[in-house]
């Protein structure tokens, strides 16, 4: 049973990330840089170094060592199948990250595809799931089309996407949340139109995914991408696919390979120790969920056995995360808001601060991005500026030539008290 009364204790979540007692300069950093990469669990950091101790192997091989690292691939199929509610672990294929998964995949999309078949993408997207998909107008004739911005408040002009799909759209690209203005994309509607002329979504959910609750079959995706650095875990890549639709896929691999799922779209030998620093990161995210009442047990007791247990675990902790993460938004905004000169983009309205992820990027009168970040990271704070490969969004804000925007990403380790320092900078910066 779900049980979202008990809220995120954030204090017992921040004892598992050593990283978080990292001083600069006499005080505590503070990590609002998760859009560029969260920091990774205890959990996830001593699963790597437990498999590179004693289990490194290659795959089959019939001794101690393969044996324990097939097992290791195989728990991290299946606990990623949880994650992202996939019907099947053999659904789930890694990579070295998203980026070049959806360059692979999108090669062997491009093998299938006619000249004059459409793709749409986006202005909102990251350039790894616009560029890819670019590629195929020169390699394979098809014709890209875009979907607008609202720029007023950062969101995807639904409107426009209607226009652009038609009878020869074969695939929509569209991000679950921007990793520049934190909009949430209504991605399972946006699935029904897509559906609705016969064409394939494709979802990249890196930014969403360690903020949201993720179901594949409720989104409605056909495939969708993460990145394990982005969620408390290793630096690694998921795609995840329709099983009918991987299947059929002509994947580019060497011919020994088994052509069977995962391993078509699994090209070479992986990061086995990421593979094992996924499960820590899960075993994490499943403790963060727990559903039994238990007030603080540690993250490396082991999962209960049963996959369903865990995948109701990790739903629950990506719900306390959310509704944590929500809570401390407003503080923010208004904080921000408050700051002279400042001026935030995107979704700002208290009343739909449920269609956006605490990812909040700004400028500020009189200081270029690069100097604000710089003034902050010299204050032991860690922000992004520039265009975080949100290219397109830049471009169309007007920002490209003025060096982008400031970016504060909040994840659940962070605190009101981080949130009040930042302000408190950012108003001595001003004055
Ligand atoms: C929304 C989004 N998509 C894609 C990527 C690229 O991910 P990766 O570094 O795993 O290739 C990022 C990375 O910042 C991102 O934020």
């Amino acid at each position: 049973m779900i049980t979202t009364e008990q809220p995120l204790n954030v204090a017992a979540a921040r004892r598992h990330f050593r990283s978080l007692r990292r001083e600069v300069d006499g005080q505590p950093l503070v990590y609002f840089d998760g859009p560029g990469g969260t920091q990774a669990a205890d959990a996830c950091i001593d699963a790597m170094s437990a498999y590179l101790g004693t289990s490194n192997a290659n795959t089959h091989g019939p001794f101690a060592t393969s044996l324990e690292t097939e097992a290791i691939l195989d728990e991290a199929h299946a606990a990623a199948a949880d994650f992202l509610g996939a019907a099947d672990p053999a659904e789930i294929c890694f990579g070295l990250n998203m980026t070049t998964l959806t360059f692979a995949a999108s090669r062997a999309i491009g093998r299938t595809l006619r000249p004059g078949d459409e793709i749409v993408v986006t202005r909102l997207d990251h350039d790894a799931n616009v560029a890819p998909w670019l590629a195929l107008q020169e390699e394979r004739g098809a014709v890209i089309r875009w979907v607008e911005i609202r720029a007023e408040d950062c969101t995807l002009d639904l409107d426009g996407l209607g226009h652009v799909l038609g009878p020869r759209t074969r695939l929509v690209a569209v991000g679950l949340a921007s990793n520049a203005v934190g909009t949430i994309n209504p991605v399972s509607q946006i699935a029904e139109m897509v559906h609705s002329v016969g064409a394939r979504l494709w979802v990249d959910a890196v930014h969403a995914a360690p903020h949201l609750p993720i179901d594949v079959a409720a989104l409605g995706a056909d495939y969708l991408v993460c990145s394990a650095y982005k969620f408390f875990g290793p630096h690694m890549g998921l795609l995840w696919g329709r099983r009918e639709l991987l299947e059929e896929l002509p994947a580019y691999k060497v011919r020994p390979a088994g052509d069977e799922l995962p391993s078509r779209f699994e090209t070479g030998t992986q990061s086995h120790e990421a593979a094992a620093g996924l499960v820590g990161a899960f075993r994490y995210l499943a403790w963060l969920g727990r559903t039994d009442g238990a007030v603080l047990d540690e993250p490396g007791d082991p999962l209960p056995g049963e996959g369903s247990n865990r995948r109701v675990r990790l739903r629950q902790a990506m719900e306390r995360i959310r509704a944590y993460e929500l809570s401390l938004l407003p503080r923010l905004i208004e904080g921000l808001q408050q700051v002279p000169g400042l001026n935030l983009r995107g979704i700002v309205d208290p009343a739909r601060l449920a269609e956006r992820c605490p990812t909040l990027a700004f400028t500020l009168a009189g200081h270029t991005p690069e100097a604000v970040a710089t003034f902050l990271g010299s204050r032991g704070i860690a922000t992004w500026h520039g265009d975080y490969y949100a290219w397109e969004l830049i471009r169309t804000l007007g920002l490209a030539d003025s060096g982008g925007m400031v970016r504060v990403g909040l994840v659940h380790y962070n605190t009101a008290d981080e949130i009040d320092r930042l302000i408190a900078e950012l108003h001595s910066l001003t004055r």
